[in-house]
């Protein structure tokens, strides 16, 4: 056999031998999303209307204003483990910016009632959870974003923000800005697909380091 055609077959087996290594490669520690600040504006007291869906709020007949936008995804662990039945919470400003806050200083009478600024739902048996809110928007000194929190037993919660893909105030946010450019990816997301529903839909999966719980 010419010597061309078994190195033609050595590479096969050796690329044969790569794929067949590929679940092993796979079983390695997945990279935990960076923590960030809670912030000034998590919610001194909790809405009573306080469910999964932030566009609609007891009491009022209309949505909220802006871009209502499906925000999905798992909880895990490095492992890929899923991390069911775990309180996970998102909070964020309404569409004109403001926080429900009594810290935010813009609120009163400017502030849509028809936002519920907060909401909370608990993680499925594969650890999935879902919310429907609005697209953030940007406020003064930040660019769009999520606050996001997974309260763990006996742990302190995990908390972080998600950002926007190709949201171009991304580069110049003091916050995202502190998260080393190689992890990035790990808190951002796009809301590209559309769910059945028609609403565009972002995905979203927290990694969290297993002794965090
Ligand atoms: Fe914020």
């Amino acid at each position: 056999m010419a010597k061309s055609t078994i190195d033609s077959r050595r590479r096969a087996l050796i690329g044969a031998g790569l794929t067949a290594l590929t679940p092993f490669a796979a079983l390695a520690a997945l990279t935990p999303t960076p923590r960030q600040t809670a912030g000034p504006f998590y919610p001194v007291e909790l809405p009573l209307d306080d469910d999964n869906n932030l566009t609609m709020v007891r009491g009022q007949t209309q949505p909220a204003e802006g871009r209502i936008v499906d925000l999905t995804g798992r909880v895990i662990d490095t492992s890929g483990k899923e991390m069911k039945h775990m309180r996970i919470e998102i909070w964020q400003c309404d569409a004109r910016g403001i926080y429900h806050h009594p810290g935010d200083r813009r609120r009163g009478t400017q502030r849509d009632e028809k936002f519920q600024g907060h909401g909370h739902t608990i993680t499925d048996n594969q650890g999935r959870y879902r919310f429907r809110t609005i697209h953030p928007v940007p406020y003064p000194g930040r660019t769009p974003h999520i606050h996001v929190a997974v309260f763990l037993p006996n742990s302190r919660p995990f908390v972080s923000q998600i950002y926007v893909e190709g949201e171009p105030r991304n580069s110049h946010d003091f916050l995202y800005q502190q998260i080393p450019v190689e992890k990035r990816h790990l808190v951002m997301m796009d809301f590209a697909t559309e769910n059945p529903e028609g609403i565009p839909t972002g995905n979203f999966d927290l990694i969290l380091v297993q002794k965090s719980y």
